[in-house]
């Protein structure tokens, strides 16, 4: 965790809003991941969707980790990294097959989740490239509706109802299936949830005689409020180890565990501070307007997510009650009637648990720059991304008229 006064001085070098990542705490997270399943032979994918900047991901496969990628520019982006091919697993969603194929070329690991394009795949590649299925399990979970990904009527994978025709299309292009993969959601703290993905897909696994993976996907809840719980990796682990052991291992049936955490990895590792731009009393409620917006952080009001709040100039003064507002023309308001030491204009704040779905969902909105990276790798803080210019917002546009 980095202290109050490291993250002032970044602020001040660095300028703000500034999102800032500790390496320390990533590293921290990834070995609490190994040591929690060492009873078990599983690897761990990075979901890069939760932070793509490439030196992230060069630190995160350093570590050993793998890198989970969303679309093929993530891939590509993996590639840039340095990160090998055999550490790259792309777990695709309603993708075009030509990105298929191009991850294909790549060599890296391929989750396919519709039927249509695991058919085209079947025509183009036979058995000759192992590949995955992404299944909808028919499992509600996930922290909200909107993070919830395996139930009956999700979008994503190939629903487990439709096995007999699955099995058709693997029989007609004789595909060779390395891979069984489900995604139920982010936010999950319930070792019982895994347990579950696990009996649905352990009813299946006799009908891919040539699996070697069971990919869980990622959702490890992490705390954001001062007084969530940690998830109990070695918890999830030992109650996984359990039924693997009675239902499939003591078969003769071993598989390998892939993981694709997001959150768990990065999300606590990561600050956004934001500097106040003005004070505003309406009467009922105190409002700090902070110079950045749901264009850097939309966590708040696309999910009513709680992001803890530190004022970091003024740590040491009396807590009063303040609603933190961006400055974008919607509203983006970041915390109602929370208990902060007295906010001034000109005060740094620091957001937490920014790591994850943070940059990586910002945009220009309002004609706003994004901000700047910051990582801080062996105490020292190494600009990652430069602020956007002007010359950023104009970069794509043509001058038609
Ligand atoms: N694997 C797959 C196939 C996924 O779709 C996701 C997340 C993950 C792994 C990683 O999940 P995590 O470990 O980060 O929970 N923007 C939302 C979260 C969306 C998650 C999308 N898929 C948020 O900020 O809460």
């Amino acid at each position: 965790m980095l202290s109050k006064d490291q993250l002032l001085q970044i602020a001040e070098r660095f300028g703000t809003p500034v999102y800032v990542y500790d390496a320390e705490k990533m590293k921290e997270q990834y070995q609490k991941l190994k040591s929690g399943f060492a009873g078990l032979d599983a690897s761990f994918f990075f979901a890069c969707k939760a932070l793509t900047n490439i030196n992230v991901l060069k630190y995160i496969s350093s570590l050993g980790c793998g890198i989970d990628c969303s679309s093929i520019n993530e891939v590509k982006l993996a590639l840039h990294a340095g990160v090998s091919p055999e550490n790259i697993l792309y777990t695709s969603n309603g993708i075009s097959f030509e990105e298929i194929q191009e991850a294909v070329k790549n060599g890296v690991h391929v989750n396919i989740d519709s039927l249509s394009n695991l058919e085209k795949f079947g025509k183009k590649f036979g058995s000759s490239y192992p590949v995955g299925v992404r299944l909808r399990p028919n499992i509600l979970a996930g922290g909200n509706l909107k993070i919830s990904t395996g139930h009956e009527k999700s979008k994503f994978g190939i629903p487990v109802d439709q096995l007999d025709n699955l099995l058709d299309v693997i029989k007609q292009h004789n595909i060779h299936i390395k891979t069984l993969h489900i995604h139920t959601g982010s936010d999950i703290k319930d070792a019982e949830v895994f347990v579950h993905g696990i009996k649905v897909l352990t009813e299946l696994v006799a009908h891919f005689p040539d699996l070697e993976v069971i990919d869980l996907g990622g959702g490890f809840k992490v705390p954001y409020e001062p007084d969530d719980e940690e998830t109990d990796i070695a918890h999830i682990a030992q109650r996984l180890k359990t039924y693997l052991e009675s239902h499939l291992f003591n078969k003769g049936k071993t598989y390998t565990l892939w993981f694709e955490p997001g959150k768990y990895l990065v999300s606590e590792c990561g600050y956004l501070l934001t500097q106040v731009n003005v004070m505003k009393d309406n009467g009922a409620q105190t409002f700090a307007g902070i110079n950045t917006g749901l264009n850097h952080l939309i966590r708040p009001m696309m999910y009513d997510a709680y992001h803890h709040i530190v004022n970091l100039s003024n740590a040491h003064a009396e807590e009063k009650v303040y609603t933190v507002t961006g400055y974008i023309c919607e509203t983006d308001t970041f915390a109602t009637d929370r208990l902060l030491h007295e906010v001034r204009e000109g005060d740094v704040l620091a957001i937490y648990n920014a790591g994850a779905y943070g940059f990586e969902m910002s945009s220009n909105y309002n004609s706003r720059y994004k901000p700047a990276e910051v990582l801080v790798l062996d105490g020292e803080a190494k600009l990652i991304r430069k602020r956007d210019e002007f010359e950023d917002l104009l970069r794509n546009q043509v001058k038609a008229l």
